[in-house]
């Protein structure tokens, strides 16, 4: 081939091999995974296993990388027990949490997994192993994300071999931090109405194991984490490496600590009542585990979770658009909705500024409570005698989208549906079937029953100007048989249940575009990187009640943007019994994708100016709540004072939203330390209220990163926010 002149241009402006964001160093057999600020390297060693190497903040060069060398072996363990294997199969002497599992036809349990082969393309690169003697194969997927400096991993196992091969534990990656003991686990526990509570512990010798056996989620755990070294990691400082499974149903994470002071996160599908045949030729994937790295402490590491989410993962990831300001009538309402009260809400919310008003459970069937209806998906002729299209033009004249709430995975045996097919619902012949809130699950597993769901979803968006969906899904699984498939098939009812509701989002999200999709489990049971590329926003907790708020959605903020997070002003005393002013209420629910679920006609005069005056402001900072930097000033389990700061991209706006729970003794409430501003340049304070103290109304950067802002929240749950504007 002659070189020419176009030719050489063209091969100037490719990246230089250091750029390029994966590296394959051949005479070590090592790759260096680039993403952002961190790497990320692999290595095959003298056994010709595939061995964790590094993960940490970036190493510039290659000659500082030695090849991979498996462990010496020790007293009762194995070379490979006590390597870094980076997917172990489960044989030999590994007696910690393995990858895969699997039983051959023949009863023969034991895989040993060799490198076999790589490629690289562009950003992912795959690794490819075989076992030693079958044909049984697992391509390892990496992703690297350099704009945030996350790595995405999963692995896809294929049978090759002549006989069937059932697959018992798939796990899509186990993370390595460097060998050493005081770790510290961060993760998200909690409960129905109690969501994404930060729980830390040190990690001890053992397994720790966070799951969720229920089908989908779940509220009690979400499938986040984080590691730190002990006490060397705060918001603003310290090694932390944190990592997010991509899946909607049961998953599972094992934090390890070795005898040998080696830590190890393993995380997939949970192998709880699990069991894939795969039959000769067949393959499957694992979830995908997304894992990263900061020197920069908690702060950052969230920061750049909530930038991957909308940059790489939302459905309007390409041109991000604001959420909307919404209405949902779930708490005024219940089940008592009808046309005329949903449009005189409707009047009321377009006067204070709703863009979107939502319709709740109770619209549809013979559901007048949580005792029937669900299945049954026509629009019931009592409350709605014209169809919904009356409602649905009444809300569009007044300049809102008009969206609706649906549960399709459920039935209650007090249904049409039910009575038709009482063979839809998950259930083991001959046995209880167990009832959560009245209704059963149907088999989404089964392709009939999901085409048959797709279909009714299908014709509703089709015949209706319906924007928006709130997709609920109200209870977990029980006896999770699945009758019409061989007994050998049943178990993966786990994984193709989820499936089949990912292909349902999948493919209306494909016909209609407009449609944007809220996910939601009886608050925030379904929240996880799996759902979040086919939905628009979580409903975060049916707990509104906004001091419970603030811990779930500080929680929250560790792992998901603030941007998805779906939260509303709702009526008091909520649920605990709690009363804290709309004020509160507003702020707290601002500092997410703010909604209002409150009754409107029960609201005065001073309630409607006050909301619009909020919902005003909230339109004003929204680009910098959704889109912008999230530092957390001060947290609610540590402080009296709870304070979130959010920068926008540009830096050209900044908003700090405070409250105080209680105060005692009139002390003052804590001086705010401002963060991610420009120290030399000028910004314009400004107040929403009076509560701010001192009247330097233009001030640098300097002053409010060190001087800080000192605010008058005397009494009890008081609240206020403080809008900072760059003034050149
Ligand atoms: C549970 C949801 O979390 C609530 O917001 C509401 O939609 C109800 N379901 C309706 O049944």
């Amino acid at each position: 081939m002659r070189w020419t002149f176009a030719m050489a241009a063209f091969l100037a402006m490719l990246p230089s091999v250091e750029a390029q964001p994966i590296r394959y160093l051949a005479d070590k057999q090592l790759w260096v995974l680039e993403s952002g600020e961190s790497s990320y390297v692999v290595g095959v060693n003298e056994l010709n296993r595939l061995q964790h190497v590094y993960w940490g903040k970036k190493l510039a060069r290659n000659e500082d990388f030695a090849p991979a060398r498996s462990a010496r072996d020790f007293a009762f363990e194995s070379r490979e027990g006590m390597t870094t294997e980076e997917y172990p199969g489960w044989g030999g002497m590994r007696f910690y949490e393995p990858c895969l599992k699997v039983t051959r036809e023949d009863g023969v349990r034991d895989l040993a997994l060799k490198h076999v082969s790589h490629e690289i393309r562009g950003e992912t690169l795959e690794i490819r192993l075989r076992d030693i003697n079958d044909d049984i194969r697992v391509t390892l997927v990496y992703r690297v994300w350099p704009r945030t400096g996350i790595i995405s991993r999963h692995a896809v196992i294929h049978n090759g071999t002549k006989q069937q091969v059932v697959v018992e534990s798939a796990q899509s990656a186990v993370w390595y931090v460097p060998a050493g003991d005081g770790y510290r686990l961060s993760h998200l526990a909690g409960h129905w109405a109690g969501e994404t509570q930060l729980v830390r512990e040190e990690i001890q010798p053992g397994r720790k194991v966070i799951e969720s056996r229920r089908g989908n989620t779940s509220h009690q755990a979400n499938p986040w984490f984080a590691i730190d070294e002990r006490g060397a990691a705060d918001e603003e400082h310290g090694r932390v490496w944190f990592g997010a499974l991509a899946w909607s149903g049961n998953w599972k994470f094992v934090v390890e600590r070795t005898p040998y002071s080696q830590v190890r996160v393993t995380g997939g599908y949970n192998d709880f009542d699990f069991a894939y045949p795969l039959k000769p030729g067949e393959s499957f994937s694992t979830p995908v585990f997304y894992g990263g790295f900061t020197a920069a402490g908690f702060g950052d590491a969230s920061r750049r979770m909530h930038r991957f989410i909308r940059d790489e993962i939302l459905p309007d990831r390409a041109a991000p658009r604001p959420r909307p300001v919404l209405y949902n009538s779930w708490e005024a309402t219940t089940f008592d909705v009808n046309e005329a009260g949903q449009k005189a809400l409707a009047d009321k919310a377009a006067k204070i500024g709703v863009e979107l008003f939502v319709m709740d459970d109770g619209w549809f069937g013979q559901r007048n409570d949580d005792h029937a209806g669900l299945g049954d998906w026509y629009v019931n002729p009592k409350k709605f005698p014209n169809g919904l299209k009356p409602l649905i033009d009444h809300v569009n004249k007044l300049g809102m989208k008009f969206g609706l709430w649906v549960e399709p995975e459920m039935v209650n045996p007090n249904s049409d549906l039910y009575r038709a097919h009482p063979d839809w619902a998950i259930h083991f012949p001959g046995r209880p079937r167990t009832e959560g809130r009245n209704q059963l699950i149907l088999n989404m597993a089964r392709d009939d029953v999901k085409e048959y769901i797709y279909g009714l979803l299908d014709k509703l968006l089709a015949e209706n100007n319906i924007e928006f969906i709130k997709w609920d899904m109200n209870r977990h699984f029980t006896e999770p048989g699945w009758p019409n498939v061989p007994p050998t098939e049943q178990k993966k009812i786990w994984v193709k249940y989820v499936n089949n509701v990912y292909e349902i989002f999948d493919r209306l999200r494909g016909k209609f575009p407009r449609v944007e999709i809220e996910s939601c489990s009886g608050g925030g049971g379904r929240v996880d990187l799996g759902i979040l590329p086919r939905v628009h926003q979580v409903w975060t907790s049916d707990n509104t009640e906004a001091f419970d708020r603030l811990r779930i959605q500080e929680g929250f903020s560790f792992a998901y943007a603030p941007k998805v997070m779906m939260a509303w002003v709702t009526d008091v005393p909520n649920m605990n019994g709690r009363s804290t002013s709309l004020k509160y209420r507003f702020l707290a629910a601002m500092q997410g994708s703010l909604g209002i679920g409150a009754n409107l006609n029960h609201w005065k005069e001073d309630d409607y100016k006050l909301a619009t005056e909020m919902i005003a402001l909230y339109k004003r900072i929204r680009g910098t709540v959704q889109h912008g930097d999230l530092y957390r000033l001060l947290s609610p389990s540590e402080s009296d004072v709870t304070a979130n700061q959010y920068v926008s991209e540009d830096g050209k706006q900044s908003v700090v939203f405070a409250f105080r729970h209680s105060q005692q003794y009139l002390r003052p409430a804590p001086t705010l330390y401002l963060r991610g501003l420009d120290e030399k340049a000028l910004y314009r304070i400004q107040p929403i209220d009076d509560k701010l103290i001192g009247d330097q109304r233009t001030v640098s950067g300097s002053y409010l990163m060190n001087r800080g802002l000192n605010l008058r929240l005397g009494g009890d749950f008081d609240a206020t926010a403080v809008v900072v504007e760059r003034a050149e």
